[in-house]
Parts: C-alpha cells; structure tokens; sequence
C-alpha cells in the first residue's frame, strides 16, 4: 500500500469467518484501489473495545463492526447518524479528522433487494411476518415501517425478546402494529396465510446446518402462492426455507444481496468520491469473491 493509503477493517469476536475482507478486496480492486486501501480482520474481545477504538481513531480511516460490538461501541463514538441512533447499533464507523461516527446501513442494505426488483411498492399497507428479533430483526422492522408496511409479526425461539423488539417498535410510534406470536402453535400459520412477505432475520438455515429451517412444520402450510420470502442467509443463497417456498409459489429473495448492499452503503460513507458507480455491474463482479 502506498504511503498516503488508507486502512479499513472489521471488529468482531469471532471474526475469523467474516466475508468482509474478500467482499472489500472485491471493491478495491473493481475500484482500482488496491494500491491505496487496505481491508483487514480485527479479533477484538469485548474488554478490549476501549483500547481498539482509541487505536482506530489514530490508524484506520473507517471500520465494520459485527456481533458483538454493534451496540456497545455506541457509547464510545463522537456521533451517530439518525438510522444508527434510533437502532442503537452501529456497523460502520467512518473517521472523519480523528472524530468517530456511526452509521447503521443494514437498513438500506435490507432495502436494496425489494427496491431493485420493484418488491417494495407491493408491502405498503400489508402484514410482514419476521422470524428473529435480534438486531437484523430490528433493522428489518425499522426499514419496513420505512415501506408503509401495516403489520408485522414477530416469531421468536425467545417470547420476551419479540416482545421487547415490539415494544420498541411501538415507541417508534410511525403507526406500525407489531404483534409477538409463537414460534410453536398455529397463530404463526395464520398470520402468514394473510401476509405478504416474510423474513428470516435467525441464522438457521446457514451453511453447515443447511438442513435446518426457522419455520416450524406445522407453519409450512401458510407458505402461498406471491409471499414474498426474504432469507437473510446468504451461505448458502438457497437455504432449505427459500427452496420449500418457492416450492410453494413464493418469491424468494436470497441474503447476498443485502450483504452486497450494506457493504457497498458503507463504502459510500467511508469514500463518497466512488458515489456514482453502476452498482448492478459491481454486484456482479462481486459476486465472484464470494
Ligand atoms: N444478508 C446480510 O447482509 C445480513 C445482515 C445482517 C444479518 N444477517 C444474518 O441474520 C442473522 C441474524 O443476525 P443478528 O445480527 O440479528 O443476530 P442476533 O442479534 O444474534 O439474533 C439472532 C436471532 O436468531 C434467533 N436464533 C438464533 N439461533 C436460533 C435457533 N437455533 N433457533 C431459533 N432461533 C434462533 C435468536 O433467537 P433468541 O432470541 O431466542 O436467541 C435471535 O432472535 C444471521 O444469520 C446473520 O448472518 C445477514
């Protein structure tokens, strides 16, 4: 790198299988930026958060956070920017002359998809349901109030963390219902047969438990014909809930793009300069680091 290069990373603990660092290498070098930015992985423990952001604000010039830093780093940064503050969880912070800022672009990231394939037009007015509720249940609930979505349900393998995620959600007070059902029993069933998207924001599903899926059996029926399916896994891009619903007529949307999406969003943070870029053909191309 040369000597007026910047440095770039992501924090996490565990970090060691992030796709962060080939999915930015893919940008530097699509970018021709290779020879002046660098990407790397942080293993940073919590006790640690202290001293690595004092480090961060001397060395890097922007950097990724992932579990289990999202939240807690927000008490030692200089601002927020309006998404992160109402999340109350940053996953990009960008330098800005030794001042540190947070942002949240897991919103846009979620986002993306629905818009590029004109999904979004289609959830106005209608209910979601939401398998999760931990901070991508939280971003995915924020973006859909975003979308005029009337309704969501919220299933979680934990009853009081779907209820506290609606109660935030209430206090958001942007006119959404968000009502907590079980994981178990038939009110989840029922609240899919009248949906009109559903997400996957668990992590089950994902590559080595690819046989696993969120929906329980006995919801499986609610699957319909145009639902519109959106798995945040991304490894692999069809999980075993995307195949039964497609299976069943939905419209699957798969995670990569919205992990493509949020990344490319903080790559317009940390350097606004590459803002107008054919985004479709970036995808493309980064798809094959992945
Ligand atoms: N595509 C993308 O760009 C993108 C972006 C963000 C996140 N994601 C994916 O979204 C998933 C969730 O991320 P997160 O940040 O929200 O994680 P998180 O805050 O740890 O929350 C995980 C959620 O999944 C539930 N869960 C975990 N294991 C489960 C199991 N075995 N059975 C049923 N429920 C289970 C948890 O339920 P409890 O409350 O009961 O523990 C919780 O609601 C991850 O797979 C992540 O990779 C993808």
């Amino acid at each position: 790198m040369k000597p007026d290069g910047k440095r770039f990373g992501v924090i996490g603990d565990p970090i060691e299988h992030s796709l962060s660092p080939a999915l930015f290498a893919g940008f530097f070098e699509r970018f021709k930026l290779h020879d002046r930015c660098r990407y790397e992985a942080f293993r940073v423990r919590a006790e640690e958060l202290l001293q690595f952001v004092a480090w961060a604000r001397r060395e890097l010039a922007g950097f990724n956070v992932t579990i289990p830093h999202k939240e807690r780093i927000t008490a030692h940064l200089d601002g927020l920017d309006p998404t992160a503050r109402a999340l109350g969880a940053v996953n990009v912070v960008a330098n800005r002359s030794g001042e540190l800022w947070g942002f949240n672009t897991d919103v846009a990231g979620f986002l993306a998809p629905l818009r590029a394939r004109k999904l979004d037009g289609a959830l106005r007015g209608k209910r979601a349901v939401v398998l999760g509720a931990g901070g991508a249940a939280r971003a995915v609930v924020f973006a859909l109030q975003a979308l005029g979505v009337r309704e969501v349900v919220l299933a979680n393998r934990t009853r009081e963390r779907a209820a506290r995620l609606a109660r935030w959600a209430q206090d958001q007070a942007h006119g959404l219902t968000v009502t907590p059902v079980a994981l178990e029993g038939g009110a989840l069933k029922d609240a899919l047969s009248g949906a009109a998207l559903l997400v996957n924001a668990t992590p089950v599903g994902m590559w080595p438990r690819v046989d696993a899926s969120p929906l329980p059996p006995k919801a499986l029926e609610g699957l319909h014909e145009g639902l519109i399916v959106y798995d945040l896994v991304y490894n692999p891009r069809e999980t075993r809930l995307l195949r039964e619903a497609r299976a069943r007529g939905a419209v699957v949307v798969d995670g990569l793009g919205m992990l493509v999406a949020q990344a490319l969003e903080a790559l317009k943070i940390w350097l606004p300069e590459l803002v107008d870029v054919d985004e479709e053909a970036l995808k493309r191309a980064l798809q094959r680091h992945l």
